[in-house]
Parts: C-alpha cells; sequence; structure tokens
C-alpha cells in the first residue's frame, strides 16, 4: 500500500447513539466510540444529525468535535434547522444526505440534481463557513453534473444498491461506481462510498483506486457486540488496505 493511495476509513458512530437512547442514559457513550475507533485506525468519525434525534443529539457534536482528534463528517439533510447548526459547531465535512422521517436508514441518493435550486444556497452558507460540503449521491452522470455546478468538494457514492445484490447486478453496479469515481476526479471532485459496506463486500469497493474514502457504520458496530470495536475497526482498516 502506497501511503499517496491509503483509502480512508470514515467510523459512522450513530448505532451506539441508538442503543444509548433505547434507555435514554448516557451508557454506550458515542464519543468514547469515537475515540476507540481513532486509537484502532480510523481515519474520521461520521454522525448522522436525524430530524427525530433517534441516532446522535445536538448535545453529542461539541463532543465529537472537541473529544476526538480525527475530523468529524457531519451528516445532516439539507434543512435550514440543519444548516444552522452545522455553522454553530463548523465540523470539518457537513454531508447532504436524503431524509425521510419514515424510513429506516437512508434509502437512496439525494436528488442533487432535481433539487439544485433548494441546494445552491445551503451549499455555499457553509462552503462560506469553510465546511467541505460532501453530497450523497448515486453513481451516475446527472448526479456528478449537478454536485460540480454546485460547487461540493466531495461526493459520496451509495454503494447500498451494490451491497445488497448479488452476481451480475453486483458487479454491474460495482462498475458504475467505479466508472462515477474516475469522473467524479476528472470533474476535481473528491468520491467517497459508503453504505452496506461489510468484511465480505468491502474489497471491490476498496480497490477502486480514485475512491479516497469509505463511511461504515452499521456492520462495524454490530460486529463490535461480538468482538469488540477496536478489533473490528483495525480488521475493516486491514482489509481495506489489503485491496489497494
Ligand atoms: N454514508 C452515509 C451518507 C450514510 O447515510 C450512512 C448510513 O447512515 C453510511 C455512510 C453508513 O452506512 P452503514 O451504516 O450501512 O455502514
Amino acid at each position: 500500500m502506497g501511503t499517496l493511495n491509503r483509502l480512508r476509513l470514515g467510523v459512522n458512530i450513530d448505532h451506539v447513539a441508538t442503543i444509548r437512547n433505547a434507555r435514554g442514559g448516557l451508557h454506550p457513550d458515542p464519543i468514547r466510540a469515537a475515540q476507540i475507533a481513532s486509537a484502532a485506525g480510523a481515519d474520521g468519525i461520521t454522525a448522522h444529525l436525524r430530524e427525530d434525534r433517534r441516532h446522535i443529539m445536538d448535545e453529542d457534536i461539541a463532543g465529537l468535535i472537541g473529544g476526538i482528534a480525527l475530523p468529524l463528517n457531519l451528516e445532516m439533510a439539507a434543512t435550514e434547522e440543519m444548516v444552522a447548526i452545522a455553522l454553530r459547531h463548523r465540523p470539518h465535512a457537513a454531508c447532504i444526505v436524503p431524509e425521510r422521517r419514515e424510513e429506516v436508514t437512508t434509502e437512496g441518493g439525494l436528488d442533487a440534481a432535481g433539487q439544485h435550486n433548494h441546494l445552491k444556497p445551503l451549499i455555499s452558507e457553509l462552503r462560506a463557513a469553510g465546511i467541505r460540503v460532501s453530497l450523497f449521491i448515486e453513481p451516475d452522470a446527472r448526479q456528478l453534473d449537478a454536485a460540480a455546478s454546485l460547487g461540493a468538494q466531495v461526493v459520496e457514492f451509495h454503494t447500498g444498491r451494490y451491497a445488497h445484490s448479488e452476481g451480475d447486478e453486483r458487479a454491474v453496479e460495482l462498475r458504475r461506481i467505479a466508472e462515477a469515481a474516475a469522473l467524479a476526479v476528472k470533474n476535481g471532485i473528491e468520491p467517497h462510498a459508503g453504505h452496506g459496506l461489510t468484511f465480505d463486500n468491502v474489497t471491490p469497493i476498496a480497490a477502486i483506486p480514485h475512491i479516497a474514502e469509505l463511511n461504515i457504520g452499521h456492520f462495524l458496530i454490530g460486529e463490535a457486540i461480538f468482538e469488540g470495536l477496536g478489533p473490528v475497526v483495525q480488521r475493516m482498516r486491514q482489509l481495506m488496505d489489503e485491496a489497494r
């Protein structure tokens, strides 16, 4: 692995907060999880402040920024409320995701093309505050064009379809992600990827040379119940490094 080509791992700690919230107390603490992930080789921490606060809560953001040495990638919907929160805390990056209250998780990419006029001023505000803007999109050229014209510095490709398919369908989706990643780099946008990645399916995605970062949450936190968070993050890091 060349260090220049090192693929960054962003650990999404949302589901530590989900477990905490199940009892309404302070345990398990997502900031402690972020510290363990950091010590185990994570390059960043990701957290999604949802409208219904089912994962992290507002009070967690300051702790995630102040309590760990790693950059925070704050996932958020494109709303005035979330932009105001981001401007108050100034995370390293804001990843704009589509959000529907009734969904179990982020179900598809953001329609950056269709929502261009809504997104434009919000992205400008975030960028003016020095926050790196990422758009969580499907790997497709139309959405990439929109991301470029909106001034997003980063796109994160939704790997859910890849993760949940098999055989030929998975191969087609992998190709789509690889092509979109190359196109993003050509347009001066840094491509990331995430959603549904596990020990079993991460290698082909990690092998795509243009992709700079993977954001992984649910699997890591679930597997940590059995193996511990530190070893699980280390194993994911190792698989990603071996793929390069
Ligand atoms: N990236 C984004 C933008 C997401 O919304 C999510 C899910 O919250 C992830 C990555 C991580 O997905 P998973 O929890 O399936 O690893």
